[in-house]
């Protein structure tokens, strides 16, 4: 195949990317060559909308990567910029939308260091030296890794307080909601409508503070129900104490 211009490594990089794990893992959602290149593999998804393939199954993220600067850019394409330098083109395809930063086959587990530097496919590689981009992406990555801080921090006090005897159910549910706050906003981003996206940044780290406010609150109660317990438990003594006196008396007397 090599002649015609396809890389002859196709499926050997297909089965070592996110997908063809999944794949192999026999994962019910994961895409074989037909569900982006149709059943009779003679249809490139180049030719087709792409955000609307890799959208038949990352649909949160399409969704908002269609609201995107990027979405639908002729300059998204690595031949924007590599015109005649096929080399520079190791991948084997054009790059466009989702596949210009993630790649097409060898697609891998994204993470937060694709917002760093410029290497291919992360931010800087076509950002240069544009202000907005990098500071979109250090805005994402500082608001990210503060929420995730927090609710480290939140998850130790939980656990502590728990040890201490209190029972927090509600506060579990907290933890949670603000979780998901951190997944959903990895589809977010994919907007790049940077105040949509530290809001819901921002409400995560709320719900840390209120969850951190009501743990202080019940520690508080706990220690007050100590503090009266054991006062209790001291009035017992003195009232036994002054029994015991008394029965002794009575029994001097009699
Ligand atoms: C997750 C979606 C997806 C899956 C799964 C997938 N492909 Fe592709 N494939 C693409 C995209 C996107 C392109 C590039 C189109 C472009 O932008 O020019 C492509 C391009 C190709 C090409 C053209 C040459 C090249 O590599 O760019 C061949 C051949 C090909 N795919 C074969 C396969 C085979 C065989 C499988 C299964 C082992 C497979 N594809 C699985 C998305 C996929
Ligand atoms: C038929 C369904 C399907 C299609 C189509 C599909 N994917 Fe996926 N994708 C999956 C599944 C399943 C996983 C693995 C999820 C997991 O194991 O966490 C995955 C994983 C990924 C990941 C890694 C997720 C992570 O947690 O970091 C990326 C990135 C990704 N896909 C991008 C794409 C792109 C880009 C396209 C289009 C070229 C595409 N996908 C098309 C089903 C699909
Ligand atoms: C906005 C312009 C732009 C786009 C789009 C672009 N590049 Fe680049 N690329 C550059 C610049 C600038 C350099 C660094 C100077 C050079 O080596 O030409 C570079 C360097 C490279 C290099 C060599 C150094 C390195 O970073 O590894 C490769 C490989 C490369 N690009 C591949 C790609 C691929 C693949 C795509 C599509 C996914 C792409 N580029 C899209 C501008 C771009
Ligand atoms: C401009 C670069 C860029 C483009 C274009 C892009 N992504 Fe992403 N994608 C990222 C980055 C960066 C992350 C990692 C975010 C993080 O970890 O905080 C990511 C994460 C992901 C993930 C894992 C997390 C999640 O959202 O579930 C999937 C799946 C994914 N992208 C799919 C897609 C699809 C589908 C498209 C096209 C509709 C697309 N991406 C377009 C940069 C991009
Ligand atoms: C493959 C190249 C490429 C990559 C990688 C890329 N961008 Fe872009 N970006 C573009 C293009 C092309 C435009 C649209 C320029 C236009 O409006 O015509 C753009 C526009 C933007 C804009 C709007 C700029 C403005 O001045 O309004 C922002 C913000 C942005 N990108 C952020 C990011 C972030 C954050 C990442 C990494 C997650 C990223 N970009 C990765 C090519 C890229």
């Amino acid at each position: 195949m090599k002649p015609y211009g396809v890389p002859a490594d196709t499926v050997a990089r297909f089965e070592k990317s996110v997908h063809g794990i999944a794949l192999a893992e026999g994962s019910r959602g994961a895409p074989a060559c037909a569900d982006c290149h149709g059943a009779h593999g003679a249809v490139p998804p180049g030719v087709r909308d792409l955000v609307q393939v890799c959208g038949q199954c990352h649909e949160h993220t399409a969704e908002q990567y269609r609201k995107s600067p990027h979405a639908g850019k002729k300059d998204m394409r690595c031949r924007a910029c590599h015109e005649e330098d096929a080399a520079k083109d190791p991948l084997g395809f054009a790059g466009q939308d989702c596949t210009a930063c993630h790649g097409t086959h060898d697609i891998v587990v994204a993470d937060r260091d694709m917002l760093v530097g410029d290497a291919v496919g992360h931010c800087g590689h076509c950002h240069r030296n544009d202000e907005a981009p990098k500071a979109a992406a250090q805005t994402i990555l500082d608001g990210t890794r503060r929420l995730e801080d927090a609710m480290r921090r939140t998850k130790q006090d939980l656990e502590a307080a728990k040890a201490k005897g209190l029972f927090l159910e509600h506060e579990d549910l907290l933890l949670r909601e603000s979780e998901r706050a951190l997944v959903f906003v990895e589809p977010l981003s994919h907007s790049l409508d940077i105040p949509a996206i530290s809001k819901h940044l921002e409400d995560g780290l709320k719900r840390q503070d209120r969850t951190i406010e009501t743990l202080g609150k019940e520690g508080k109660k706990l220690r007050d129900r100590k503090i009266l317990l054991s006062g209790l438990a001291a009035l017992l003594l003195l009232l036994a104490a002054l029994a015991a006196l008394k029965l002794q008396a009575l029994r001097r007397l009699s």
